[in-house]
């Protein structure tokens, strides 16, 4: 089977190649990306040599070369990842991600037409999504498939458009398709502009720790290799034409994930206790900031028997270690454009 994998040098979806091209020696992964400031082939170095991989430098807007290439090598499957993945970039810069996550997804949804509908059987288009097309929720209660889509920023309503054109192929055109909407993902190559790896960083080089608003927003906290096994699943399990929710049945309001945090990393850096926290900097909020995310993901978990493998401790703990370890990861992702967008971000 030939796979098109799409976005897979950024975080997740380096995850997911790497869960496919180890598991399924008879499956060939094409791995689809850019390479923008989120995409690092480094991520990728320990299958890079497989036999079953192939590396594709390319933008999925790029409407001449993504028909030539389903042209050439008619991929039965894809699953879609490629986004621009970080809501405070979407305030700055909207455009980029219609382009890439609505304009893109359509680029890639007609050449996976025009190349199977005489024959749609066994084939699949896999639509990785996120909560936040939801919007937000109060103090109580839990996005579930059925939920109403109101996204809030244009980085939800681009992935929120992308969604409903994937479910319009499949309405018009007859395209096979499962979408998966997951909660927040945390772990091993995270792009340090989110949360959890931009407060390792900081907490490593003493630099303030930049907390939005009041700091009582609540996420539901994900690791990153228990989202790739659940897509794995959805793959090859998910039945057609559904959406499924992923969570980590894990939420935690954002000052308090940012308290265990420091302590975590007191003990890892053999710092005083309260060093870290001492770094907490309330700052101005978000505009649009959704108070509370939170899945339902009983779907999921009865239907295909998935759930997360392990605690939010321990995740963090697998976390902060592989950020350690990796310091020249670490450096050579935050140089070159990082400082600046960190300053225009946070200055
Ligand atoms: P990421 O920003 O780390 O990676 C995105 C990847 O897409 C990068 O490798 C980048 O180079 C590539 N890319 C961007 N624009 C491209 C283009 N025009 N053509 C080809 N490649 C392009 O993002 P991520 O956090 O790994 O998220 C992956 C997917 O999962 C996204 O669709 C995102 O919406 C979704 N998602 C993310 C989260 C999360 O917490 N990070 C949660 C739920 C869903
Ligand atoms: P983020 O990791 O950007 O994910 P998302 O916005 O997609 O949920 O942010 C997670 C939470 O942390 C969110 O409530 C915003 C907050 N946050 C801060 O308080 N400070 C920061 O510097 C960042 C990046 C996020």
């Amino acid at each position: 089977m030939k796979i098109l994998i799409t976005g897979g040098a950024g975080f997740i979806g380096s995850h997911v190649v790497r869960q496919f091209v180890n598991n399924y020696p008879n499956y060939h992964i094409f791995n689809l990306d850019k390479l923008t400031y989120a995409g690092n082939l480094e991520n990728l170095k320990d299958i890079e040599n497989k036999p079953n991989y192939t590396f594709i430098k390319a933008d999925i807007t790029n409407e001449t070369f993504i028909n030539n290439l389903f042209e050439k090598h008619q991929f039965e499957r894809v699953i879609h990842l490629a986004a621009e993945s970080h809501v405070d970039r979407s305030i700055l810069h909207p455009l980029a991600f219609v382009n890439t996550n609505v304009i893109g997804t359509i680029i890639l949804l007609n050449a996976f037409k025009n190349t199977w509908e005489d024959n749609f059987k066994n084939k699949l288009f896999y639509h990785i999504s996120t909560d936040e097309v939801y919007g937000a929720l109060g103090q109580t209660g839990l996005f579930k498939e059925t939920t109403a889509y109101h996204p809030n920023s244009p980085y939800s309503a681009s992935k929120a458009s992308s969604d409903h054109f994937v479910r319009a192929y499949g309405e018009t055109y007859g395209i096979p398709y499962v979408i998966t909407n997951c909660s927040n993902n945390y772990g091993p190559n995270q792009f340090p502009e989110k949360l959890i790896p931009l407060f390792i960083n900081n907490i490593i080089n003493n630099k303030p720790l930049p907390v939005y608003g009041d700091g009582n927003y609540t996420r539901d906290w994900l690791y990153v290799k228990d989202h790739a096994v659940a897509i794995d699943l959805v793959f090859h399990k998910g039945k057609n034409l559904e959406t499924y929710n992923i969570g980590g049945f894990n939420e935690w309001k954002n000052i308090n994930l940012v308290t265990l945090l420091c302590q975590q990393m007191d003990k890892k850096l053999n710092r005083e206790k309260g060093a870290s926290e001492k770094l907490i900097t309330y700052v101005k909020d978000r505009p649009g900031h959704d108070l509370r995310y939170a899945i339902d993901a009983s779907k999921i978990n009865k239907e295909l028997g998935w759930k997360p493998s392990v605690t939010f401790e321990q995740g963090l703990d697998k976390t902060i270690d592989w950020y350690l370890e990796n310091e020249v990861w670490l450096k050579s992702v935050t140089s070159g454009d990082y400082q600046s967008y960190y300053d225009r971000q946070y200055s």
